[in-house]
């Protein structure tokens, strides 16, 4: 079954790009994909080769095209940027992703001036803030894919170590992307009973050694991926298409996304992740809530260091081209 009406743009058509419009295609998100990409030529061939998928997807009109193809998108994805070097960190791309975003977003400001757009570009928060300040959409029309992808590591990683399922574990990474992000363990839950609780009763252990391994392993899965010389895809188009699902209003879910603050717990010019709600405007609710005294003074250093790489993206937005 096709989701009447939507057209979505994905700009970027390497391997994260073409899983995501796969997945739209499987579940029927989308009425119409445009996929644009640097060189056209790949585009053009994943485009094919997703529209042969057809008979057994939907009847999801997938092309491939440039910005004027776009025209009126109801939402555009942008997937595209460099990759950091493995032994690097997602800062290091910021130089070169900011000027591919100079270029791309008054493009796509020009044919879709009424879009949400969902940055998956890293360093992701700091790219939601540079696509903010260069669309000059209000800023609930622009999301960072954020912690939720961190969010459903964390939660992979808790149901192997525990021998539990992974969709029955309510749990929320917060803050930035990154080396500064805050899980939020005073919430997290297994069918509705504290985490720690539940796995007390069942005679499992889960003490400060074994919280650090967790939050280390979340880390650094991103780049173990990378490391295996590959780049992840799955599990951040299964975040990208969690959010479509929930722009459009097929699922409502409190989800941890990049958005901009504007004074929530104290914090305000910074785009990072707490759990929000979504509608066909982008974020319509940040959920305030309630954090323990741990986790407010994590939660405040994660803004301290996007704050910081703001103020770098700030220098090099001033730059011309
Ligand atoms: C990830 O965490 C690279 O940010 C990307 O997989």
């Amino acid at each position: 079954m096709i989701r009447e009406g939507n057209k979505i743009t994905i700009i970027g058509a390497g391997t994260i790009g073409s899983t995501v419009a796969y997945t739209l295609m499987l579940k029927g998100l989308a009425r119409e994909i445009i996929l644009i990409n640097r060189t056209e030529g790949r585009a053009r061939v994943k485009a094919l080769d997703l529209a042969h998928c057809r008979t057994c997807t939907t009847e999801t009109d997938i092309r491939s095209g440039d910005f004027e193809d776009s025209f009126n998108s109801d939402i555009v994805i942008i997937a595209g940027g460099a990759l950091p070097r493995k032994d690097g960190t997602r800062m290091d791309v910021l130089e070169n992703n900011i000027n591919m975003y100079k270029d791309i977003i008054p493009k796509l400001v020009k044919y879709s001036p009424e879009s949400v757009i969902i940055v998956v570009t890293n360093p992701v928060d700091i790219m939601a803030y540079v696509a903010y300040k260069l669309s000059g959409f209000p800023h609930s029309r622009i999301i960072g894919s954020g912690t939720l992808l961190d969010t459903l590591r964390f939660k992979y990683i808790l149901s192997e170590r525990f021998g539990i399922e992974a969709s029955k574990i309510q749990a929320e990474i917060i803050g930035e992307h990154g080396d500064s992000m805050v899980p939020v363990w005073s919430r997290t839950r297994y069918l509705g009973t504290d985490l720690q609780q539940y796995l007390s009763t069942r005679k499992l252990i889960l003490d400060y050694k074994g919280r650090e391994e967790i939050l280390e392993e979340t880390k650094r899965a991103g780049w173990n991926i990378r490391l295996g010389n590959e780049h992840s895809c799955y599990a951040i188009s299964s975040s990208i298409v969690k959010i479509i699902e929930n722009i459009l209003s097929f699922a409502e879910d409190m989800l941890p996304i990049s958005t901009l603050l504007t004074g929530e717990y104290d914090i305000k010019k910074v785009f990072l992740s707490l759990p929000s709600f979504l509608h066909k405007k982008g974020v319509s609710e940040i959920g305030i809530i309630n954090l323990d005294n741990e986790e407010l003074k994590q939660l405040a250093q994660s803004a301290k260091v996007l704050t910081e790489y703001i103020r770098e993206a700030d220098s090099l937005l001033m730059h011309k081209l």
